[in-house]
């Protein structure tokens, strides 16, 4: 639908039929009006449309239906999807708004609309016009917002919308149009709104925009342009937002938006960008966001975005950069986001982050960053999420992170980390979360996690550690998630779990533990959710209070007495331990939830394995 549709119809429209009887007219119709305006615009709320072929009233067609918008006395007149080939006849001069998307017209003959010069607000949308008469619109002087969007023009008379100079808004997506005429839109100084996204224009003609003094956003995504000429944005004073998006733009050039000082949007993603021209921004005093992200670009120069002092977000993802050079962000004083994952980095410099002191959001995931210079992040003095997943470190130098004090979220998924060493996240006294899951890591040396006192989730899960050393955690005081699912853990140690107080979240699943002693779990005295899938752990006690999840499905329950307090607890609190559970922790990333069994299913003793240790009888537990 339109980007700023005017006059959507309200929830609560009037859904009177106009046309329904000849008894109405005149003063009966008047007195009917003044009835509906006292029970308010949600009075007749789905009242029956008259039966059509009845006589028709000069009021309202009869396959249409007419009604005040909410609140207002402007009349509007709604023939939307009613299967119409021509334009109904007898619409209401008064009109203001008309719908009449969604019907099938294939063209608009001359003069259709000469009556209704009071109308505002036109719909065409999805009418299968595949041309407009250059009279269509004649006499729509008031007219301030046309809907052509999803139909099959191919072209535009020159003169169209010289009936129509009034236009606030005009939508033209979704079409065929494979050219604009010079001079087209001249005349329509009040626009602010033209959108020809999603078009098979090629080439725009110099002048194409000439005239639109007063546009605030013009969106050309989705066409064929290979080449924007210098002139063609000139006179776009007033331009807030420019959506270039997939084209196929192979070079920004220089002086292109020069000639735009109040632009604060521009897209360029989706184009085959392989060169900026050094200065190709300049003149964008009020730009806040830039969007060159997938495009083919091998690198930037330092002065491709001098000036840019209001630049709030820069995405730069998905393209082809090879290496930063230092101080190419230097003059971004303002900026907040940075998105240079999946390109194909190596290296990151010193210095490469310079000047970004308001920096909250830097993405470098997806490179081929191999090594991290000590200081490769100075400057960064407000930086709260680094991404730096699927790039193959190997191994983080002490300091990698000095001057990070306000990160909150450190992601190094899939990272090739293998071990960390002493020191590694010295400096990030303010984390909250660290992402470590898939690095193939075989060890956590003593003091890897020091300087952590803010950590709120570890993520370990995917790794190959097989024991936790009893230093491991010290200093974590803090954690409230603890995740070290997929590792090669046989046992857990009370020792390695003392410092975690505040741990309500443990996921063990998917490891080789045997056994859980009583003892190993009592530190962690806040524990709510505990997850033990997939392991091969033959008894557990549960020590009950305040639990209020437990996951225990694929282990080789061994059903004798000692697991008789587990049968109590999942026969006394199904909640607790679900037949049926939810697999993933609550509110994970908006995926819907799935569930998986939460079977407790005996091994042994023989008589009763293969039942599920709620169905075994409580006389099997008798002798115990
Ligand atoms: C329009 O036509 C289609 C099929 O030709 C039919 O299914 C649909 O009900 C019609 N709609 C109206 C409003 O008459
Ligand atoms: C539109 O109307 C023409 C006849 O005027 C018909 O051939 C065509 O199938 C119709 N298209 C749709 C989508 O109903
Ligand atoms: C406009 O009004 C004139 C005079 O009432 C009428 O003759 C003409 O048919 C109307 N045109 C349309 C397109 O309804
Ligand atoms: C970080 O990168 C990983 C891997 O590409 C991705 O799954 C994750 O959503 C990213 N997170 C953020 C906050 O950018
Ligand atoms: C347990 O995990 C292993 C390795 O992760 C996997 O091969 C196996 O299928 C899992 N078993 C169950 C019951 O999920
Ligand atoms: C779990 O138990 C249900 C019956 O309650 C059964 O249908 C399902 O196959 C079992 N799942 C596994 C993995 O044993």
């Amino acid at each position: 639908g339109g980007r700023r549709a005017w006059g959507a119809r309200g929830r609560c429209r009037l859904q009177a039929h106009f046309g329904c009887s000849d008894v109405l007219g005149g003063p009966a119709l008047a007195v009917l009006l003044v009835s509906w305006a006292a029970l308010g615009p949600c009075g007749l709320e789905g009242a029956e449309p008259g039966a059509p072929g009845k006589a028709e009233s000069p009021q309202c067609p009869a396959v249409c239906t007419c009604g005040h918008e909410d609140y207002s006395d402007e009349l509007s007149v709604f023939c939307s999807s009613r299967n119409l080939t021509r334009l109904p006849d007898g619409i209401p001069d008064g009109a203001r708004a008309l719908w009449l998307d969604g019907n099938n017209f294939s063209s608009i003959p001359a003069a259709a609309f000469q009556n209704l010069s009071g109308l505002g607000f036109l719909n065409l949308q999805g009418s299968g016009l595949a041309s407009l008469e250059p009279r269509a619109l004649l006499g729509l002087h008031n007219l301030h917002h046309l809907h052509l969007e999803r139909n099959q023009l191919r072209g535009l008379a020159a003169h169209t919308f010289l009936h129509t100079p009034g236009l606030a808004s005009l939508g033209l997506s979704n079409n065929l149009l494979g050219r604009v005429d010079e001079g087209l839109f001249r005349g329509l100084s009040g626009l602010w709104d033209l959108n020809l996204g999603w078009n098979s224009l090629a080439v725009l003609p110099d002048a194409a925009f000439q005239g639109l003094a007063g546009l605030r956003e013009l969106v050309l995504a989705g066409n064929k342009l290979a080449y924007l000429q210098p002139a063609l944005f000139c006179g776009l004073g007033e331009l807030r937002e420019l959506d270039l998006s997939r084209n196929a733009l192979r070079s920004v050039k220089a002086n292109v938006f020069v000639k735009l000082p109040k632009l604060q949007k521009l897209y360029l993603d989706h184009n085959l960008v392989a060169a900026v021209a050094p200065g190709a921004f300049l003149g964008l005093r009020a730009l806040r966001w830039l969007d060159l992200s997938h495009n083919r670009l091998g690198g930037l120069l330092e002065d491709t975005f001098p000036g840019l002092l209001g630049l709030h977000v820069l995405r730069l993802s998905h393209n082809a950069i090879a290496g930063l050079r230092p101080r190419t962000f230097r003059d971004l004083h303002f900026l907040e986001e940075l998105r240079l994952d999946h390109n194909r980095i190596r290296q990151l410099p010193g210095q490469a982050f310079e000047g970004l002191g308001q920096l909250e959001v830097l993405t470098l995931n997806d490179n081929q960053i191999q090594e991290i210079e000590a200081g490769a992040f100075l400057g960064l003095l407000s930086v709260a999420v680094v991404n730096l997943s699927g790039n193959c470190l190997r191994a983080l130098p002490e300091q990698a992170f000095r001057g990070l004090g306000q990160l909150h979220s450190l992601h190094l998924e899939r990272s090739c980390l293998g071990r960390i060493r002493p020191h590694a996240f010295a400096g990030l006294s303010g984390l909250r979360r660290l992402f470590l899951r898939d690095n193939g890591i075989v060890a956590v040396e003593d003091q890897g996690l020091q300087g952590l006192a803010e950590l709120l989730e570890l993520d370990l899960t995917a790794n190959r550690l097989a024991h936790l050393p009893g230093q491991l955690f010290q200093g974590l005081g803090k954690l409230e998630y603890l995740l070290l699912a997929g590792n090669r853990l046989a046992a857990l140690s009370a020792d390695a779990l003392r410092p975690l107080r505040r741990v309500f979240w443990l996921d063990v699943s998917h490891n080789r533990l045997e056994a859980l002693p009583e003892d190993v779990l009592a530190p962690l005295g806040q524990l709510r959710y505990l997850n033990l899938r997939n392991n091969s752990l033959r008894t557990f006690v549960p020590r009950a209070p305040g639990l209020e999840r437990l996951w225990l499905e694929g282990n080789p329950w061994d059903c004798g007495c000692p697991l008789r307090a587990l049968r109590a607890l999942a026969l006394q609190q199904p909640d607790v331990v679900p037949r049926f559970v939810r697999a993933a922790p609550d509110g994970d990333d908006g995926q819907p939830p799935t569930y998986a069994y939460n079977n407790i299913t005996c091994t042994g003793p023989a008589a009763v394995a293969g039942l599920d240790l709620r169905d075994v009888a409580e006389a099997h537990f008798a002798h115990c």
